[in-house]
């Protein structure tokens, strides 16, 4: 198997039950024409995000890492009227992007977008937990810090979902150098014997190439 089959794949699942509708390949296109990475989660990652907030039946988001708004679109789109979400992102310039297509979406009036490093921004969300999903998709270094706060915030019942935990496979090599793979097994090891979370990783092919998420089910204290 090939990153050619991946794609083709990835392809095949958006054309069918997991596509992306006008809006979102104009949210796609705008953040490529403003000059932000296209490092948004594929289409068949977010229609799992989307199942995610359903199933949970999720009313209060928090996401970490907005780039130019194509998991908050998804997800908003995935909540109740009368849901909320909130997305941190560092660059002021990438929540511009995001802010206008998430407004042209429709979903304007349930995301919030807060401009600064996430870390600075978790002071100020004492007054609006707690959350029913937290989806963790920022700087990777600071997973576990996240996902640390995040579970004294989501309720029982909710979850606690990371991007890009995988890493191409170097979550396997505990000889890895890279502070964003030791990061990812820090929050594995972290999570081992924590009665608070039942917690699995998935690996995931596609056109991101070789990743994965971990996704956290938090348990009642
Ligand atoms: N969730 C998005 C992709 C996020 S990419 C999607 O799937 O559509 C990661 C984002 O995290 C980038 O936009 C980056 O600018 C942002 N980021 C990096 N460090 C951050 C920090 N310390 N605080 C908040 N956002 C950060
Ligand atoms: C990359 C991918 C991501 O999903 C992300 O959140 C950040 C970076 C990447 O491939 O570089
Ligand atoms: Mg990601």
């Amino acid at each position: 198997m090939d990153q050619e089959t991946f794609a083709a794949v990835d392809a095949f699942v958006g054309e069918t039950i997991a596509s992306e509708d006008e809006t979102l390949q104009r949210a796609v296109e705008a953040a490529e024409e403003a000059g932000l990475p296209a490092i948004q989660v594929s289409p068949p990652q977010g229609k799992l995000l989307q199942l995610l907030v359903r199933l949970v039946g999720a009313k209060r988001i928090l996401e970490f890492g907005t780039l130019g708004g194509y998991s908050a679109i998804l997800m908003a789109r995935a909540l109740p009227e009368d849901g909320r979400l909130i997305t941190l992102e560092a660059k002021a310039q990438y929540a511009e992007v995001a802010r206008t297509s998430i407004d042209a979406a429709g979903v304007g009036e349930r995301v919030e977008i807060r401009v600064g490093p996430a870390l600075e921004a978790l002071p100020g969300l004492d007054d609006v937990g707690p959350f029913d999903l937290v989806f963790i998709d920022a700087d990777k270094v600071n997973t576990p810090n996240y996902f640390d706060w995040a579970l004294g915030r989501t309720r029982p019942g909710g979850l606690i979902v990371a991007d890009n935990v995988v890493r191409d496979g170097s979550l396997a090599d505990g000889t890895d150098p890279d502070e964003a793979t030791k990061a990812q097994r820090r929050l594995h090891e972290m999570l081992s014997g924590n009665s608070r979370v039942s917690a699995t990783t998935i690996q995931t092919v596609g056109v991101k190439g070789y990743d994965g998420f971990l996704i956290a089910l938090v348990e009642p204290a």
